[in-house]
Formats: structure tokens, C-alpha cells, sequence
């Protein structure tokens, strides 16, 4: 047996322990990922992307700090072993259960908006913070995901910086870090543009600052021929500006990279059983009626996103155009489709119930975005260590301990 066989063969028996819809991660991947960015002073890997612990302290072990965006993601990553020095709290406002946290921990934070500098103030008392600035322009694969500009959410308004560095200081807060995320699945069209404007905003704090995070949204080729990130391009660009703004303030500034999906996407599967095949007879429309749908795997239905779709190992059978939907009672519950729902089929072959097929390249904000809709269970999940060997990292959840709680609070 070649590799892939024995890949293929090993999908199927954890298909077979462990049910469909299955996530497999493969942790060597994970590992492999997080070398690409040695040349950074400091990796901090977004845990929204993947919060498996089992990924989470791969990524710990590989040097990695991380960062959180809600008291659960605080809870997963201490939980992996991150120590609160080792975690920043990314985020425009905070909520009562974070507060909560970030104020025991005493976590560093990357404020996204001037009235979160009181939240740090009142639950952390004064110390260090970090801004998020927002340039006034993003980038992204998806206009739902371009945290940049006048009409996102994200981020210090950069006109607003003097202002806040005052409003900091008069709370007793010291701007240690600025950070910037303007968009994920980033071309890199922007990367001059984001350091000619953060090279105004380390001006402006020159007297306190420590710390630039370049953030994450680095672009992963889903599809086959699509361009990979020039992660080379991209470091060596931030690089001569940390070297440029560190000589300029006479005193070394540490540069930060913050990636979620560079880091994981193309370490994970989701497997999923045939249960059908169904067709209207025209071109493109025959269908391979799946178990897994868009509570498993949202991104298709929610940003038109492409995953390649494959059998288990190529075996050589003729494959015709096939669209790949879901259980789900919603039309839109399909795998192959683009922007705005457009068909997108792929070449598959025709499949008999029970055989399995392979999402590509689900390992970010793949079961992280998974929901338990029409009363479906969160998928489990199987992680492939180092020596090859596959174990299960989460039982599937489902919903029915829910069901038990609402039934003991019917009248
Ligand atoms: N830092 C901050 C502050 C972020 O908001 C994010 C992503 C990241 C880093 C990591 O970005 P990445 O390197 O993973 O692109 N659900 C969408 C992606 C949402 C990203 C949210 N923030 C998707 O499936 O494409």
C-alpha cells in the first residue's frame, strides 16, 4: 500500500469506530504550519479558527502563544496548557463572563474600541493594553470578513488614536502593543498601505510601545491553481519595518504574526457517508445526498467558499459533474455551491449508500462554525499524531442533553 492507501484506509476504519460526519486532523500538519512563521519574533495562533485541544497543545508545543476571544476560548486554552502570560483577549467590547476572566487572569488585552479601555481599566486595574487599529481599509475573501474600513465593526478608527492614547493614559493604562487585522483570506494587496499607516500609529506611541502584531487573515489556496500567500513577501515586508521603527525609536520593537488559518486549514478532513444519489436529469444536477450538511460545515452556504470534494483514494472510476448536499431541511444545505448559491459541481463519480467522501481543507472555522441545527449533533473529532496513529479528541455532542433540560422545565 502507498501512503495515500494507507490514508484511505485509515479514514475509513475511524469513519467505522468513530460515525459520520467526522472531523480528522492530522497534527504533524499543524506542526509543519507553524514552522513556516519561525521567522516572526512571535507566533499567537487565533483559537477561533480551531479550538480542539488536541490541535491547541500541538500548537503550544511548537512555541505558539495564543490568542482568545471569549471566556470559553480562555477556558480551552488553559485547559491546553496556555498560561495566561501566553494569551491576549482580542475584542471591540466585552461581555459580563469575560470580564470575569480576563479580570482573575489578569489577561493582556488588545482593545478594539476606546470604551473597552474603561472595562481594562475597571477589571484589570492600570497596566499594559494593546490597540486595534483600523486603518480605514480592509481586505478579505468575503465582504462579511474584512474587518477594515469605515463600515466595520473592528478596531480604533486610526483619526481616533490621539484621543485614545490620551484617554489611556488618563486611566493609567500604557500602550504596549498595536496590533492590526484588516480582513481574512488576505491577497496581500494591502500589505504596504497597512504599514505605511501603522508606521503613524507607532509614532504617535513611541514612548510606550513594545510590540507590533501584523494580525492574521494570511489566504489559504483552497482551490486547485489558486495562488498561495507569499508568506515570504509578507514577513520580509513587516520585518523592515519593525528593524526601521525600532531604530527610529532607538530601542528594539518585537513584530507579532497572528494567523488561525495558515495554521490549520489544510490539516483537516470532515468525512461523510453517502446515503443517496438523486437527479433531475439535467446537466450538472445529479446530487450525492450526504450526512454531513451545513451544521457540520457552514462556509460553502455562508461565504460561497470552494472545498474540493473527493473520494477516500482515487480509484480511477469515471466521475461526471455532482453537486454534494446535505441532510439538513433547507435548500441551501449544499456543499457545491459559489457566491450567492450559484451551482458549483465537482467531478465525482456515482457513489453507492454507504461509501465515503472527503471534504477538503475544513481544519479552520470548519467545526469551530459547526451547529447542532434541525436538532443535529456537533460532529467528533479524530486527531492522527505524529506516529500516525488516530484517536478521538471530541465524542460527537448531541443535543439531546438539551433536550433532557427543556423537558424537566416543561409545565
Ligand atoms: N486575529 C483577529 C483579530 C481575527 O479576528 C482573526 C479572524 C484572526 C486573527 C485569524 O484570521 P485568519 O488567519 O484565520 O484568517 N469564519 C471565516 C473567518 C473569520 C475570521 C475571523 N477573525 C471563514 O471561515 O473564512
Amino acid at each position: 500500500m502507498d501512503s495515500s492507501q494507507q490514508r484511505a484506509a485509515l479514514h475509513a476504519e475511524v469513519a467505522r469506530l468513530h460515525g459520520t460526519p467526522l472531523y480528522v486532523y492530522d497534527l504533524s500538519v499543524v506542526r509543519r504550519n507553524l514552522k513556516r512563521f519561525a521567522r516572526f519574533d512571535s507566533v499567537r495562533y487565533a483559537v477561533k479558527a480551531n479550538s480542539n485541544l488536541a490541535v491547541l497543545r500541538a500548537l503550544r508545543e511548537g512555541g505558539a502563544r495564543c490568542e482568545v476571544v471569549s471566556a470559553g476560548e480562555i477556558e480551552r486554552a488553559r485547559a491546553a496548557g496556555f498560561t495566561p502570560g501566553e494569551m491576549v483577549y482580542t475584542a471591540d467590547l466585552m461581555d459580563r463572563r469575560a470580564r470575569a476572566l480576563v479580570g482573575d487572569l489578569k489577561l493582556h488585552v488588545n482593545a478594539g474600541s476606546a470604551s473597552m479601555l474603561e472595562d481594562v481599566a475597571t477589571v484589570c486595574g492600570p497596566g499594559q493594553v494593546t490597540l486595534r487599529v483600523n486603518p480605514g481599509f480592509g481586505e478579505g475573501h468575503d465582504r462579511k470578513v474584512t474587518t477594515g474600513g469605515a463600515h466595520s465593526k473592528h478596531g480604533i478608527w486610526h483619526e481616533e488614536l490621539p484621543a485614545v492614547r490620551d484617554r489611556a493614559e488618563a486611566l493609567g493604562l500604557r500602550v504596549t502593543g498595536l496590533h492590526v487585522h484588516i480582513g481574512s483570506g488576505l491577497e496581500g494587496r494591502f500589505v504596504e498601505r497597512t504599514v505605511e499607516s501603522m508606521g503613524s500609529a507607532v509614532a504617535l506611541f513611541s514612548e510606550t510601545l513594545e510590540r507590533v502584531s501584523c494580525g492574521g487573515g494570511m489566504s489559504f489556496p483552497y482551490a486547485p491553481g489558486e495562488e498561495a500567500f507569499d508568506l515570504e513577501g509578507f514577513a520580509e515586508t513587516w520585518l523592515a519595518a519593525r528593524d526601521r521603527w525600532s531604530r527610529e525609536l532607538g530601542r528594539p520593537l518585537t513584530l507579532e504574526a497572528e494567523p488561525g488559518r495558515l495554521l490549520v486549514a489544510d490539516a483537516g478532513v470532515l468525512l461523510t457517508e453517502v446515503c443517496g444519489m438523486k437527479s433531475t436529469g439535467r446537466e450538472g444536477a445529479t446530487f450525492l445526498l450526504v450526512d454531513a450538511g451545513f451544521h457540520s460545515m457552514i462556509r460553502p452556504l455562508l461565504y460561497g467558499a470552494f472545498h474540493r470534494i473527493s473520494t477516500l483514494a482515487e480509484d480511477g472510476r469515471p466521475t461526471t459533474p455532482k453537486m454534494v448536499a446535505g441532510p439538513l431541511c433547507e435548500s441551501s444545505d449544499v456543499f457545491t455551491q459559489g457566491k450567492e448559491g450559484a451551482p458549483a459541481p465537482q467531478a465525482l463519480p456515482d457513489m453507492e449508500r454507504g461509501e465515503l467522501l472527503m471534504i477538503h481543507d475544513v481544519g479552520a472555522y470548519g467545526a469551530a462554525m459547526a451547529s447542532c441545527y434541525n436538532s443535529r449533533s456537533l460532529p467528533a473529532e479524530v486527531v492522527i499524531g505524529d506516529d500516525g496513529a488516530a484517536s478521538l479528541a471530541r465524542p460527537a455532542i448531541n443535543p439531546n442533553h438539551q433536550l433532557e433540560l427543556e423537558k424537566e422545565l416543561l409545565p
